[in-house]
């Protein structure tokens, strides 16, 4: 292994990952080699504010030390099973997760695009043996803008022809409706083969976007009267990033079947989990779904401290507060290149306005210069995600760094 301190600094280790790594991502030009709470430090030592936190995964903070605690113990003593035979670890987790969230099964996967394949995976099923759907012809409804990951079956659910163009042939069976219209949704389910309806409740890839209040009320009623499943995809908006452990809380709605992953774990390993009732769960028999690491006990009480730790320091509560200060702050700037400042909780986003096209980019370099990390999506939108125990002092200075920063746009 190369140990030269002399030749550790940001060029040498970007320039080893273009060399030999896939260039399927297009980073910021940073290289980080510490996390601490809501602050990244790179390779020379320079402290960052995260405003990006993993794309929502480090919800609780960069190691968060009982998260962190539990990682390392249960790792001295046992890590994976396989599901041939049962740990000590999963039932206690399958309970806890359960009741946490109030359904009746969960079940256990690694990354979040696996929890989207199982939910479908479930829907399908579900509409075979319960709904009646005759087989190999059910439909899965997806909402323009959606993202869900990069298998073949998220990316044939996408609109971005950058997701999907040059894979094809494209999964059968699934279509999609403008977001946040609830009348493309109902004429879509005029169709007696449609499965479910796949949404984020709110669209992070997309961009933050936000649908009208009463949306998700409407898409609830929606399904339950055509019999069509709801699945929520709470991967970035779940586990109090929103304000509500479920963005779905704040509409007071139950969805049919619920998606986690991302800060599942706290950004330790990948944890992801589908929740449902026995009605649809059930369907699915000893054989017919899984995965090597799928519930391994490692994740299992890595997860648990996870959702535990964000009861325990009431990071609902804290997204809720500092969301709107951050937000209000944004407002004060009065920048003429922010056309919109939108969001929930601490999933938030600026939409820049300028004639030069990469101005979003340019503003993430600046921000970066003065020590705040965030990442354009789709040109022109920076999301403001930072880790849910930032405080006020913390925003007032981060949206310092963010008027500071908006100089460099003329
Ligand atoms: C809403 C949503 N669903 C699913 C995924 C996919 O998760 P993963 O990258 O862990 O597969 C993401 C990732 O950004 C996401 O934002």
């Amino acid at each position: 292994m190369h140990t030269n301190n002399l030749n550790k600094n940001t060029a040498y280790f970007i320039e080893l990952e273009e060399k030999y790594g896939a260039h399927n991502y297009h980073p910021l030009p940073v290289v980080l080699e510490k996390g601490e709470g809501i602050f990244l430090y790179d390779v020379e030592g320079k402290k960052y504010f995260d405003f990006l936190s993993g794309y929502s995964a480090v919800n609780q903070g960069h190691c968060h030390p009982k998260i962190i605690a539990a990682l390392i113990e249960q790792s001295k003593k046992l890590t994976l099973t396989s599901r041939a035979f049962y740990n000590n670890q999963l039932g206690v987790y399958e309970k806890y997760i359960t009741e946490y969230f109030g359904y009746q099964k969960v079940l256990p996967m690694n990354t979040g695009v696996e929890g989207g394949e199982t939910a479908i995976k479930l829907a399908r099923r579900w509409a075979y043996t319960k709904k009646g759907v005759e087989e190999n012809k059910a439909i899965i409804v997806f909402a323009e803008g959606n993202f869900w990951g990069r298998t073949m079956a998220a990316i044939s659910a996408s609109t971005d022809p950058s997701s999907y163009q040059g894979f094809g042939p494209f999964m059968p069976g699934f279509i999609t409706v403008p977001y946040n219209d609830l009348a493309a949704l109902e004429n879509a389910f005029q169709n007696k083969n449609v499965a479910a309806f796949m949404v984020e409740p709110i669209q992070g890839e997309a961009g933050v976007v936000v649908p009208d209040d009463g949306y998700l009320k409407a898409v609830r009623d929606l399904c339950t009267k055509y019999n069509v499943l709801f699945i929520a995809d709470e991967i970035q908006t779940g586990l109090a990033r929103t304000g509500k452990m479920l963005a779905c809380q704040h509409d007071n709605i139950k969805p049919d079947i619920v998606i986690l992953g991302k800060a599942l774990s706290g950004g330790t390993i990948p944890v992801s989990a589908v929740l449902c009732d026995d009605e649809i769960m059930m369907n699915i028999k000893p054989g017919e779904h899984g995965s090597t690491y799928g519930g391994n006990p490692l994740a299992c009480v890595v997860a648990m401290t996870a959702l535990q730790v964000l009861k325990d320091e009431n990071m609902e509560e804290n997204a809720t507060i500092m969301g709107q200060l951050l937000r209000d702050e944004l407002a004060t700037l009065k920048s003429p290149f922010i056309k919109t400042i939108r969001g929930k909780g601490l999933l938030n986003a600026i939409v820049i306005e300028h004639k030069n096209p990469n101005a979003a980019w340019d503003l993430c370099l600046e921000l970066k210069e003065n020590g705040l990390l965030a990442k354009p999506t789709h040109g022109d939108k920076i999301r403001f995600a930072p880790p849910l125990i930032i405080n006020k002092n913390q925003i007032i200075e981060s949206v310092s760094i963010i008027h500071k920063s908006l100089k460099i746009l003329h």
